[in-house]
């Protein structure tokens, strides 16, 4: 995703109390990050921050945290959150990181209940195919701190993406418990009873969905 950089973002990020500038310090150690101890959820790759900011309002019995590594998307993040939850949120916290190096900042002591991916960069060629933040190379990370039973719940408009993504995920032992080419028309049809049925549209979403695309969605559940 493109974005223009947004020079105050270093400096109110640097200033805002719920951005951990530091997140290494917290590996093993998140939940003291928060203001309370809760079940702790995860979004890689948070952009313009709107889905982190509605679920943490939404869900103020959980924790949640989200992770860019763009300084211009974090500072909106941080905007979006203080417009959304107010300037000092309990429950959600932000920090730039690699997310292919998600295992230096959480490791077996931060036990998640879940993992939001929307929209990540396809990376369609060959040589790249290891930067996707489905690769198996990525979800061997994310099981040593997703809970058995933990879901990745995973929206996505690129078709391939999509499919290689259900092969990664069988790939690594993970169960597909749902599965659709179709989000929004399946919505329509079946509101609730399913893991989408609190959907919160990201940024991405939201574009491709007004441009008449599909958007596809799975949970994948750590057995
Ligand atoms: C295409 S955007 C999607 C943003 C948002 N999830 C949405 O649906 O609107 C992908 C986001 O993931 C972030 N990202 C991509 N690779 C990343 C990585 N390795 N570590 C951290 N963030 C990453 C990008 O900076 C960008 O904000």
């Amino acid at each position: 995703m493109h974005i223009r950089p947004k020079p105050w973002a270093k400096q109110e990020l640097k200033e805002a109390r719920f951005f951990m500038d530091e997140p290494k310090l917290y590996y093993n150690r998140w939940q003291e990050a928060f203001d309370a101890t809760r079940p702790m959820y995860l979004e890689l790759g948070c952009g313009k921050g709107s889905f982190i900011a509605w679920i943490a309002r939404q869900f103020p019995q959980y924790n949640f945290l989200a992770i860019d590594l763009i300084d211009a998307m974090l500072g909106l993040t941080k905007r979006k959150i203080e417009e959304t939850c107010g300037k000092h949120p309990g429950n959600v916290r932000l920090t730039a990181y690699d997310i292919t190096r998600i295992s230096d900042i959480l490791g077996e002591g931060d036990p998640i209940e879940g993992i939001y991916i929307h929209f990540c960069n396809p990376w369609p060629k060959t040589r790249t195919w290891k930067k996707r933040l489905t690769h198996p190379r990525q979800l061997v990370q994310y099981k040593t701190f997703l809970k058995p039973g933990g879901f990745i719940r995973f929206k996505t408009d690129n078709p391939d993406l999509y499919a290689v993504s259900k092969k990664y995920f069988r790939e690594e032992s993970f169960a597909l418990s749902f599965d659709c080419d179709d989000l929004y028309r399946f919505l329509e049809d079946t509101p609730t009873g399913h893991p989408f049925e609190h959907n919160i549209a990201t940024e991405h979403e939201t574009m491709f969905h007004h441009q008449g695309m599909a958007i596809h969605a799975v949970e994948a559940i750590k057995q």
